[in-house]
């Protein structure tokens, strides 16, 4: 056995650090496979989802992955320490950098989304943060199609800027804007597709070719679509993002994130992850984990049930406009068809001639989608965005982002088709009058 020096690991460490702040020796990559860890590459969804990144023989027997609720990992003796620092031995150390509920789920993650590795967070917002973080420095630049989730926008435009980092927002789908904008500095192109809660899809394949043709890197945010209803890194984008919160984890009963993309491009990532500590805890993970194994059943019901609810929504007298990708009436239908296999769960509508007030009366009719924000579990939700997300927003700013005053958001759970509906037919027939 070859025991060195520590001068002798092969990945330094800040001499400032009081230990090896982690495992940069083992990296604990989700790419890196764990022994036995399944793969399933050429298979299905719903046998990916089931297996992929478990080992077939588990601790004790166990079909499903013991918790681990540990936050620190011991060593029998100093030669098993030094075979882990010097990187020979893969396994975990210290809980903010990895447990085996995280490298588990992780890998399960990376299948899904056809990725090299995965990353997990403790929300979808902590997995931006961490991202962005770790890939920008004072001076950098960055742009985004102007239809995103209102926390992204916000820590572009008022943190990132705090550290020195400039934000374009350039409008959704202009690709002529977004190659205009960029510069010498320009390090990262950022999109949601869809969009919250436009519905927007961009053309992905044209958006990764304005980043190589400018050599700079990509981010899809795809918590809409879900790697069921499209595979991004596929594509050639650098970075997916998913809140984990939503389809992923699927009962509403948890939050998370993850990034995909390349195990050397996210190796930076992670270990400034080990650092911010923005991980999740093993019985967190472990429901995630257990979520994921239903998630392709629950996607298809989630598509169903969007469609269906979509179209009935698009045919109702009562209902100006709605927003949905898999509605031809949609201004981007055509590129959602193209590349995506569903629509998801998620739908945006206008009630006709309603003020906010009146509005919020259909909503309070509804009886079994519950008021909420978030989406992608299986209990309906829905809620008007101007009382809800945007609520402490200017009306100059509502319009800006497109938020009226007679916009109603409906995630569709896995309930019943045809009760979805009759529920919404109900509610669609109250009084708007005082
Ligand atoms: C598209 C999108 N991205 C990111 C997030 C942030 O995810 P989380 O709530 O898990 O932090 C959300 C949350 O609603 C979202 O809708």
């Amino acid at each position: 056995m070859a025991i060195d020096t520590p001068a002798t690991r092969p990945h330094p460490v800040d001499p400032d650090c009081e230990t090896a702040g982690g495992p940069t020796p083992v990296s604990s990559s989700a790419a890196m496979p764990a022994s036995g860890a399944g793969s399933f590459p050429e298979m299905g969804m719903s046998t990916q989802a089931v297996h992929a990144g478990e080992p077939r023989q588990k601790a004790e027997g166990s079909i499903s992955t013991p918790v681990f609720s540990a936050s620190t990992f011991t060593f029998e003796s100093t030669a098993a320490l030094l075979r882990f620092v010097e990187g020979h031995d893969e396994r975990e150390e210290y809980g903010r950098y990895g447990n085996p509920n995280e490298k588990s789920v992780e890998r399960k993650l990376a299948a899904l989304d056809a990725a090299e590795s995965a990353i997990l967070y403790s929300s979808g917002m902590a997995a931006i943060v961490g991202l962005l973080m770790s890939k920008l420095s004072s001076g950098d630049e960055v742009i985004f199609f102007d239809q995103c989730y209102h926390r992204s926008r916000e820590f572009c435009v008022k943190h990132l800027a705090r550290f020195g980092v400039k934000t374009h927002q350039v409008k959704t789908g202009d690709f002529e804007a977004m190659e205009a904008a960029i510069n010498a500095n320009t390090r990262m192109l950022i999109s949601e597709s869809p969009t919250n809660p436009h519905l927007t899809s961009i053309d992905i394949e044209q958006f990764v070719a304005v980043g190589k043709a400018h050599e700079v890197e990509t981010l899809i945010d795809a918590t809409l679509a879900t790697p069921f209803n499209i595979r991004p890194i596929e594509l050639g984008v650098d970075y997916v993002l998913h809140s984990a919160t939503k389809y992923l984890g699927g009962h509403n009963d948890l939050l998370a994130g993850v990034i995909c993309g390349s195990a050397e491009k996210l190796e930076p990532v992670r270990q400034l992850r080990g650092i911010l500590g923005s991980i999740n805890a093993p019985q967190n993970l472990y429901l995630l984990e257990r979520g994921l194994k239903t998630f392709a059943l629950r996607m298809e019901r989630h598509n169903a049930n969007g469609q269906a609810v979509a179209e009935f929504l698009n045919s109702h007298p009562r209902i100006e406009k709605v927003y949905y990708p898999g509605l031809p009436s949609h201004p981007s239908h055509a590129i959602a068809s193209s590349q995506m296999k569903g629509f998801g769960g998620l739908i945006t509508f206008l009630v006709r001639d309603a003020d906010w007030r009146q509005t919020a009366k259909v909503i309070d009719a509804v009886k079994l989608p519950r008021i909420a924000p978030s989406l992608g579990g299986v209990e309906s939700l829905i809620e008007q965005p101007l009382v809800m997300s945007y609520f402490n927003y200017s009306p100059e700013d509502r319009q800006r982002f497109g938020i009226s005053d007679n916009m109603i958001r409906m995630s569709c759970g896995i309930e019943d088709t045809a009760d979805l509906i009759a529920d919404l037919d109900q509610a669609l027939k109250v009084s708007l009058d005082d």
